[in-house]
């Protein structure tokens, strides 16, 4: 039977004539192209050239260069089969209304953009690259572009809103889940919202919810993965404590299966936590708590507390014993491992 899901492509990010000229002339060469030979057939110079190859490369393109020799396409982007996603998650919650980018600023900004149009829970917006990814805090999440799987889904979930925020920890552990079904690695989930692998940062869940009279009006799940990424691909500053699956595991992983999986897993934890509450999945975060016994440091608006992570409370706080053994509850903040 064909998928009734609605996948609409979104037009590619534009490109401009001369950058397709310049992938043309690569793609019709196995060998090395010259610089010059490229700047004579588009009446630009050698260093426009240069120009137009970096930003090629920030589009997913894998292009060697070598002085006195040129330049050689190795890799194209890679994308995700939407339909396939469809297919396999057709008939689910999260499998009906696809929206699909080459780039955009950011899944979740476009998410909440369609959510406050109105768009139905369960649509998905996902991109092969992100021009202003975010993170938790305000930091930035990068990934080059058709090597990740970067996502967001508008969720309504009529909870209130001392409650919406625990979808963090739903959302978490059924990535978590797809993952380890996938990829078969452990993934050990850091308080509140990393996915860890092989002791490094591999994902990481960015909620924003809407909501007015204590009611969340919407909720946007957003899912970050480094699947397929290589370790000179990571932000430099990032090398040490970042990963991929495909760095952990040593082989690439399908990203068309993985993200069909995890929205799969999301839409039964999720219905699970609607209908008897989020006990399982806090139990099952527990579970994964990368930060338990560990000597942690939890920086707040109001200062730093140091001491050991003792758990997760019911609420979803990180239970923090302090170095004067009172144990202190923390709703947000940013965690430092003391190793
Ligand atoms: C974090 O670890 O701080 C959260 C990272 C979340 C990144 C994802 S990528 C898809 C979605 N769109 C965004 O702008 N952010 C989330």
């Amino acid at each position: 039977m064909e998928s009734s899901a609605s996948v609409v492509l979104v037009e590619p990010a534009n490109m401009s004539p001369r950058k397709k000229t310049v992938i043309d002339i690569l793609k019709s060469r196995a060998d090395f192209v010259s610089g010059q030979e490229i700047s004579d057939s588009l009446g630009i110079s050698r260093n426009a050239v240069h120009k137009h190859v970096n930003s090629l490369r920030d589009r997913g393109y894998r292009i060697v260069g070598i002085s006195r020799r040129g330049y050689r396409l190795e890799e194209e982007p890679g994308r995700l089969a939407m339909p396939i996603v469809a297919k396999l998650t057709q008939g689910s919650l999260f499998g009906t209304a696809f929206r699909y980018h080459d780039e955009i600023e950011s899944t979740n900004n476009e998410a909440k953009r369609l959510a406050e149009e109105g768009a139905p829970e369960g649509t998905v917006v996902v991109s092969e690259s992100q021009s202003a990814g975010k993170g938790r805090l305000g930091r930035r999440w990068t990934s080059p572009a058709g090597k990740g799987l970067l996502f967001s889904i508008v969720l309504r979930p009529g909870l209130p809103l001392s409650e919406a925020h625990l979808l963090t920890f739903a959302t978490a552990i059924s990535v978590a889940e797809a993952i380890e079904a996938q990829a078969r690695v452990p993934v050990h989930l850091k308080w509140p919202n990393d996915l860890i692998v092989d002791n490094r940062k591999a994902g990481g869940i960015l909620l924003e919810i809407s909501g007015e009279h204590d009611r969340a009006d919407w909720v946007v799940a957003g899912v970050g993965i480094n699947v397929n990424t290589e370790h000179v691909e990571l932000p430099a500053g990032l090398r040490r404590s970042a990963t991929s699956l495909k760095i952990a595991t040593g082989k690439s992983v399908d990203r068309t299966v993985l993200l069909a999986r995890a929205l799969l897993t999301l839409e039964r934890t999720y219905r699970e936590c609607l209908e008897h509450g989020f006990n399982r999945a806090l139990q099952s975060f527990r579970e994964r708590d990368y930060l338990l016994h560990r000597s942690v440091s939890v920086s707040t608006g109001q200062g730093a507390v140091v001491g050991e992570a003792v758990g997760i409370d019911e609420r979803g706080a990180l239970l923090v014993q302090a170095l004067d053994r009172r144990t202190r509850r923390f709703h947000s903040g940013d965690v430092t491992l003391h190793r």
